[in-house]
């Protein structure tokens, strides 16, 4: 780990001893320079033993960041500070003896071209914009940058007319007119007092489109959503998605807005998916821009649940924001649970849940078995940025999704109305969250429960059951192995289950209800029911209630029962995942018997193909075969990755072989007629085709890949388009080159299109597949500035093409490393998200470790490489060495 005097901790928290009440900022925008005059009243706290800022300053002194700004001049109180009054070092700007209150200006001067890190104040395609979140205002202006520091901001825009027509920042527009030599001016307020890293500004040449609305209180609202010129057509979907977020969070969560605009630019180089600056929600165009000709169905689905997201957290994050960075999870956690519940309510509801589960094991689940793993409330950190994780956002939405489950929807509304009583207008930590649920349920959310925040690692759990046949009653025992946990100690797991019997009819309990809430808080424990019929099956983990790794041991009998029976659509794909883990345990061991569960499992698909009770796209969830990614994290270090692509492969191919006459027969009989706009039953159609598709895409059969390219020909969307060149994809021949290349003739001046172009191609799995990769970073459309087009083709590479990153011969991450490289010092951001893609490697063979290593350790000593890009490389390799 980094040098320990750079890490902060939790334990180090200090109230800070100064609070700022008002900001004034002056923004004067001089092309490539920007010029920052900043007003803020300061007054120091008045509590008896208000400590220092964490730091070792006396308490006379005020201690404000600022990275690397060009100060010009400093006033206090209005008069000059001399020299002697302040200090500016180590990005840090130091007041000497400062009076009880008084108000503090600087001037600064930016040069926005000259930062390509993407936060910040920056320019993309002329345009300037801000990121700030987690700690990038202190390279705008001073200040006490902190969530913990909240205030009001008054905000004067001055640019030139022509070239930054539309000037806005958070809040209401307050005023605004000419000025001398073809400049004008606005004038925004926000009276919501708000911590800096909420603040944003963008000006420049932007088409906008409104809509005016009135929530259910009466008020109205103006939304509107600016991009450049080019696209503004593309962003109707956007309002909509908008208006349904607006309308959704009144209805189930009953918060509405609190300003009388709504802010929304998207952007085309964006660091990260979006953020949810006050009043002002800076998109990347990918997830905002969608029409049927540009965008698949998850691009839609995508579009709406972060539109969602970044309207909600106006309350769970900006409204309610964290005490300090460690508390990261109070917002995003609870944030990606609204999402998630806006998304189930919107589409299918299992399905969503299918799908986050998913997410959620692939990314965090992985996370959490290598050396990148944390708890959701870290202790420590050297950048904060590396914490956006999987595991403060999806294990942190699943820590929330376990209140619910276990209080229910009516005692977390409740919860939620405290939350909001207690502490609107505050930062506060996890702590008070868990405070207002207990309170509002009398479940003691801070006791035991707890320590799902503060532990690592992934619980695994073991159920038995036993019938006895002569009492009629049936026992379920259920065990934790708390071996991965860090500390280990047991965890609070809510276990909703249901008996069915072998004909599919569900068990009735004793209350009536036909699936049991149980709380397994111990190390084991038993739960005893009676009068139950014979032959009893377990559904457990319905609707995957907690966060957690478990096994029971069913027959192949019970899990074709549970597949065609549950009620719960998760246990359902879940009993065929069990039944493709199995497959593929049998594969790796390549036992002799893989063939007949082969057939078992085709068999299984074949059927719920033809169950007309299930939806399209339910059925397209079920017979997806999983990705190599998705069995990893089941599978225990060391991972001989060698074998377990050749098995992935070997079932892979082993159900294509005997489905293939259902595959084509149904693409044959397929008559349903679909719209190329999104909606949830079209959506469901068109999967369950590429599902298809890609089955029969195993085979490299001239005819059927004439057929496929036909099918790209006649696609009357980009959902059916990507989806005929995903089964191109998977053979290198003609015909998928003169689908690539009509599609790039076709999508050259579309860049969202051209980035599925790119990470197509990366995640090609034929023989030869690095040469043609190698070959993309050379085309004139990649771009490695923009960081929607270099995860495209180096991030694609590295998550989604598991063959070709973890080549044996080491090509596949020496090929990485280089293109990290060129962005390495630019935008480290952007480099850091990427090196964590190398935590898997510490779960493969000595030699690939030792490649990794090789190419990994010189990084750090490359000059000027950044703390967040360091504190990356070091805990990578913590698990590689
Ligand atoms: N607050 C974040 C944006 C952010 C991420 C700021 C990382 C600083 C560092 C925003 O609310 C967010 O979570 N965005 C997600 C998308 C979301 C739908 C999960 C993102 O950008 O990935
Ligand atoms: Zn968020």
């Amino acid at each position: 780990m980094s040098d320990e005097a750079t890490l902060t901790r939790l334990g180090d928290y200090r109230t800070p001893a100064f609070r700022v009440r008002h900001h004034e900022l002056h923004v004067d925008l001089r092309d490539e320079t920007v010029i920052v005059t900043h007003r803020q009243e300061i007054h120091r706290r008045r509590t008896k033993n208000a400590a220092s800022d964490g730091s070792n300053v006396a308490e006379k002194d005020l201690v404000l960041n600022g990275e690397a700004l060009d100060l010009r001049d400093i006033r206090l109180d209005d008069r000059p500070l001399d020299e002697t009054a302040y200090r500016y070092e180590n990005d840090l700007l130091t007041l000497h003896s400062v009076p009880e209150r008084f108000t503090l200006t600087t001037r600064v001067t930016l040069r926005p071209d000259e930062n390509l890190e993407l936060s910040e104040l920056y320019r993309s395609n002329g345009i300037y914009c801000t990121q700030c979140e987690a700690e990038g205002f202190r390279r705008i202006s001073f200040a006490l940058d902190r969530p913990d520091v909240l205030a009001t901001y008054r905000v004067r825009i001055e640019g030139d007319r022509a070239s930054h027509p539309v000037m806005l920042c958070n809040g209401d527009l307050e005023a605004q007119g000419e000025l001398p030599g073809n400049r004008h001016y606005r004038q925004w307020y926000d009276p919501h007092p708000k911590p800096s890293y909420l603040f944003a500004l963008v000006a420049g040449i932007l088409s906008m489109t409104d809509k005016r609305i009135v929530t259910p209180l009466g008020k109205e609202v103006r939304l509107c959503i600016y991009t450049e010129e080019a696209f503004i057509g593309q962003t109707d979907y956007a309002m909509q998605a908008l208006v349904d977020a607006f309308a959704w969070e009144e209805k189930r969560f009953h918060l509405s807005y609190d300003l009388n605009r709504f802010n929304v630019v998207a952007i085309r180089d964006f660091n990260m998916g979006a953020m949810e600056n006050k009043s002002l929600n800076i998109f990347n165009t990918r997830y905002l821009l969608a029409d049927t000709a540009t965008a698949t169905d998850d691009d839609f689905r995508a579009v709406r649940s972060v539109i969602g997201h970044e309207y909600f957290h106006n309350w769970t994050g900006n409204r309610i924001t964290c005490r300090d960075w460690f508390q990261l999870s109070l917002k995003e956690g609870l944030t990606v649970f609204r999402d998630q519940e806006f998304s189930a309510d919107m589409n299918e509801r299992d399905n969503e849940r299918i799908a986050d589960v998913t997410t959620l094991r692939q990314l965090q689940f992985e996370e959490d078995a290598g050396p990148l793993r944390h708890p959701v409330q870290p202790r420590e950190y050297a950048a904060i940025d590396n914490f956006y994780t999987a595991t403060v956002y999806e294990k942190g939405a699943e820590i929330i999704r376990m209140y619910h489950t276990i209080i229910g929807e009516e005692a977390f509304q409740r919860g939620m109305r405290l939350y909001v009583a207690r502490h609107d207008g505050q930062a506060v930590r996890i702590e008070e969250f868990a405070e207002c649920m207990e309170a509002a349920s009398g479940y003691p959310f801070t006791g035991r429960f707890f320590a799902w925040y503060t532990t690592a690692g992934t619980p695994k759990l073991t159920f038995t059951a036993a019938y006895d046949r002569e009492k009629r009653s049936f026992t379920l025992s259920a065990r934790q192995d708390t071996a991965a946990l860090s500390p280990r100690r047991a965890l609070v797991i809510p276990v909703k289950f249901s008996l069915i019997h072998p004909n599919g009819r569900h068990h009735r309990f004793g209350d009536g209800s036909d699936s049991q809430l149980l709380l397994l808080d111990q190390e084991r424990a038993d739960w005893h029911y009676e009068q139950v019929e014979e032959n009893p099956i377990p559904v457990l983990m319905q609707g995957f209630s907690a966060p957690v790794y478990y096994d029971y041991d069913y027959s192949d009998a019970e899990l074709a029962v549970i597949v065609a029976a549950a009620t719960d659509g998760f246990a359902r794909f879940e009993a065929i995942q069990t039944r493709l883990r199995r497959l593929f345990a049998m594969a790796l061991e390549n036992t002799s018997q893989l063939s007949a569960h082969l057939d078992d499992v085709a068999t299984m698909m074949a059927r719920v193909l033809a169950q007309e009770t299930r939806s399209p796209g339910e059925k397209a969830l079920l017979l997806e075969l999983p990705p190599v990614a998705a069995f990893l994290p089941h599978l225990d270090a060391p991972l001989d990755i060698d074998k377990v692509i050749a098995a992935h492969e070997r079932i892979v191919h082993g159900i294509a072989r005997r489905l293939r006459r259902r595959w084509s027969d149904f693409l044959a009989e397929d008559k349903a007629e679909t719209l190329p706009g999104y909606s949830v039953r079209d959506a469901g159609i068109r999967a369950l085709r590429a599902v298809a598709m890609k089955s029969l895409a195993v085979f490299s059969n001239k005819a059927l890949r004439e057929d496929f390219f036909r099918a790209y020909e006649n696609a009357d969307c980009m959902t059916e388009r990507i989806n005929a060149l995903e089964a191109l994809n998977q053979c290198a021949d003609g015909a998928r080159a003169r689908a690539l290349a009509a599609f790039y003739e076709n999508f050259a001046d579309q860049p969202l299109a051209l980035d599925k172009w790119f990470a197509l191609q990366a995640r090609d799995p034929s023989e030869g597949a690095l040469e043609r990769i190698r070959a993309l970073v050379e085309h004139q459309a990649f771009a490695i500035r923009n960081p929607n087009r270099f995860r495209a083709l180096i991030g694609t590479l590295i998550h989604a093409n598991v063959p070709v990153f973890h080549r044996a011969d080491g090509a596949g991450y020496r090929f990485v490393i280089a293109q990290i490289r060129r962005i390495l010092l630019a935008n480290p951001q952007l480099t850091a998200r990427l090196i964590g893609g190398f935590a898997v490697v510490a779960r493969l063979d000595a030699p690939r470790k030792a490649l990794v290593k090789n190419e990994l350790e010189p990084l750090l000593v490359v000059a000027g490489v950044s703390v967040d890009v360091r504190e990356m490389i070091e805990r990578t390799m913590n698990g590689i060495r």
